[in-house]
């Protein structure tokens, strides 16, 4: 198919699409936002006053939701990506696998905190094994780096694509945390690999 086609057939699911409809209504960013409101109606992640971090976090609406719904809390967001200003969030332009950068949010905080989130994706390849294990890995990284800065009864929320490093992931992701489930919201597409591991409380 040509190129030209490719687009213009994305811009109409796109019209159609209703998360994309509501997200342009309700003032959000992205309609992957409505995959992290769908996470947290179900596991109960966020309360006033949290503090949280968000690793892959532009174009920015997963820090919009997370912004109203921690109030008084403390955020910090970090992506490869310039993203426009949200307000009270502390935004870092940079790689995350980067120790420069995972030592910049925790100097930022100097404490524990309450969340984790990572929607990091790689730009697709293509190649739907190798954008699976891309991804994993970055899931692994953010796991790890939630290990070392969560408190214990701290929340990682990640997207995993379903693939090669899956049984991986859940194998780790059972070795740090008491609790750990995997949910595929709404707004993530049918035919993606896309979903999310919910963990809470370190071991
Ligand atoms: C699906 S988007 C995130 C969407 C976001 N949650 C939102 O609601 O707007 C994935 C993001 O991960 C970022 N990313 C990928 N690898 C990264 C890395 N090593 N460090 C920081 N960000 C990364 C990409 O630049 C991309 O913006």
């Amino acid at each position: 198919m040509k190129k030209n086609k490719i687009s213009k057939n994305w811009i109409n699911k796109q019209r159609r699409d209703i998360f994309v409809r509501r997200s342009k209504v309700e003032g959000y960013r992205s309609r992957a936002v409505y995959k992290l409101q769908e996470i947290d109606q179900k596991f109960k992640i966020f309360k006033n006053g949290m503090s949280v971090i968000d690793l892959g976090a532009a174009p920015g609406s997963w820090s919009q939701y997370t912004s109203k719904n921690i109030k008084s809390g403390k955020i910090a967001s970090i992506d490869l990506l310039d993203f426009e200003k949200i307000e009270n969030i502390h935004q870092i332009k940079g790689d995350f696998t980067n120790d420069i950068y995972k030592n910049k949010i925790i100097d930022y905080f100097g404490a524990k905190v309450d969340v984790v989130l990572s929607d990091m994706a790689v730009n697709t390849t293509g190649n739907k094994n190798l954008d699976s294990i891309y991804t994993g890995e970055l899931c692994m990284e953010a796991m790890n780096f939630s290990k070392e800065t969560l408190k214990n009864d701290g929340k990682f929320i990640s997207k995993i694509f379903m693939g090669s490093t899956f049984n991986e992931i859940i194998s780790e992701a059972k070795k740090i945390f008491k609790e750990n489930k995997v949910f595929k919201p709404l707004a993530s597409k049918k035919g993606s690999k896309e979903s999310f591991i919910i963990c809470k409380f370190l071991r």
